[in-house]
């Protein structure tokens, strides 16, 4: 197939590109890189020995996305781009909800004047506020705490009302966990933006030395040892997801977590990166960051049983996969 990847220069996006070209898929990419660098895809070309169709377009850009689907026959599109920072949400909310809310209508529209009607749309656990995990599809929404979060889940239920109206579409919700880690040849990676908000970046950072130590935000939280725990997700899996998904998209709309299942907590991957790596990771308690809940981790039965996909790799493996790219960005590349 031809897959219109949007967002595809980014974090996840360049890794299920690769995925997507591995799997004999052919695929274009509508990037603004506000987020990223075309360099990603020039990786992903080396890596794959394959070809990408780039443009550098904005996505709520409706004359320059429509002239993608003049110029190309697209049998599916990916909808990655978006902003994705939970903290700047709240001081930009117009920005966010402009942003991930038209991007994602405009793409629609047209992939409906264009007859496209495959469409796998980046949500997140965020969603799922409140609720206790596991965290189930089938569960009430829950409001979350930040405006980034009611982006993902207003997404939803305009793909929910657009194929209401446009019942031979196929639409696949994918919530993500946390994605972590990098592509094993340290070729491509997350590179965050300043300093790092979220977990495993920041501790890529400490250990090389750049922070100089790791804040954990709270250990008293009702977890077996107090600090919070999430549901890591190696990307390399998460990417894969998104292959097995539009596999087996079928009419309707159809909404999976892409997670391991399993959580560990602040510590457990402070420990493991240091046993994996060598690296000590020098940290104290502070703290709960606002708006943090304490264990957001996914029930998987849905996504194993329907897109027979299950992520295969260890928190041992996001842990030397990260290191190994933060090690490589820093010898090898100007990011
Ligand atoms: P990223 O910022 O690395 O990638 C997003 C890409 O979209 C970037 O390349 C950016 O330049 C591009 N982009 C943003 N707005 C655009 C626009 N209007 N037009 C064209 N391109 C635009 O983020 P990521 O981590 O790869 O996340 C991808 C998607 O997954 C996002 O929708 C995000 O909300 C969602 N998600 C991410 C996480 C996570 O922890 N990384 C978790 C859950 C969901
Ligand atoms: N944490 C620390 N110190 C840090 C950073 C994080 O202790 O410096 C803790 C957090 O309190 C949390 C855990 O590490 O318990 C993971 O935090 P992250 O910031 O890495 O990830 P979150 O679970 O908060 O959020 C991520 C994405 C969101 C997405 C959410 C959905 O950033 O975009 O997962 O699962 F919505």
């Amino acid at each position: 197939m031809t897959i219109l990847v949007t967002g595809g220069a980014g974090y996840i996006g360049s890794h299920t590109c690769l995925a997507l070209l591995e799997a004999g898929h052919d695929v274009i990419v509508a990037d603004n890189l506000s987020n990223s660098n075309f360099n990603n895809l020039e990786r992903v070309q080396q890596i794959a020995q394959k070809k990408i169709v780039f443009y550098k377009i904005d996505v709520t850009d409706e004359l320059k996305l429509g002239s993608i689907f003049e110029n190309h026959t697209i049998d599916g599109v990916i909808h990655f781009a978006g902003f994705k920072a939970v903290g700047e949400s709240v001081e930009k909310p117009i920005a966010y909800y402009y942003n991930n809310l038209v991007s994602t209508l405009i793409l629609a529209k047209i992939c409906i004047e264009y007859n496209v009607e495959k469409f796998v749309f980046s949500s997140s656990a965020t969603v799922y506020g409140e609720n206790k995990s596991p965290f189930l599809e089938m569960m009430t929404l829950l409001p979350t705490t930040n405006p980034y979060g009611e982006t993902k889940a207003m997404c939803e239920r305009i793909l929910m009302d657009i194929v209401k109206a446009n019942p031979s579409l196929s639409v696949s919700i994918l919530r993500y966990f946390n994605p972590v880690g990098a592509h094993e040849s340290g070729l491509i990676g997350e590179v965050p933006n300043g300093i790092p908000n979220n977990l495993m970046p920041y501790i890529t950072q400490v250990a090389r030395g750049e922070l100089s130590n790791l804040s954990v935000f709270g250990n008293d939280f009702p977890t077996f040892d107090g600090t919070g725990v999430r549901d890591y997700i190696h990307v390399c899996d998460l990417a894969e997801g998104h292959v097995a998904a539009l596999d087996k998209l079928r009419t309707g709309v159809h909404t999976y977590n892409l997670g391991t299942g399993i959580g560990t907590s602040v510590i457990q991957l402070i420990e493991v990166f240091e046993k994996v790596t060598g690296e000590k990771i020098p940290y104290q308690i502070v703290s709960r960051r606002a708006g943090d809940i304490a264990e957001c981790y996914a029930d998987v039965k849905k996504a194993k049983e329907e897109l027979r996909w299950t992520a295969k790799r260890s928190i041992a493996d996001m842990c030397r996969d990260a290191w190994h790219f933060e090690k490589s960005r820093q010898d090898n590349y100007n990011y």
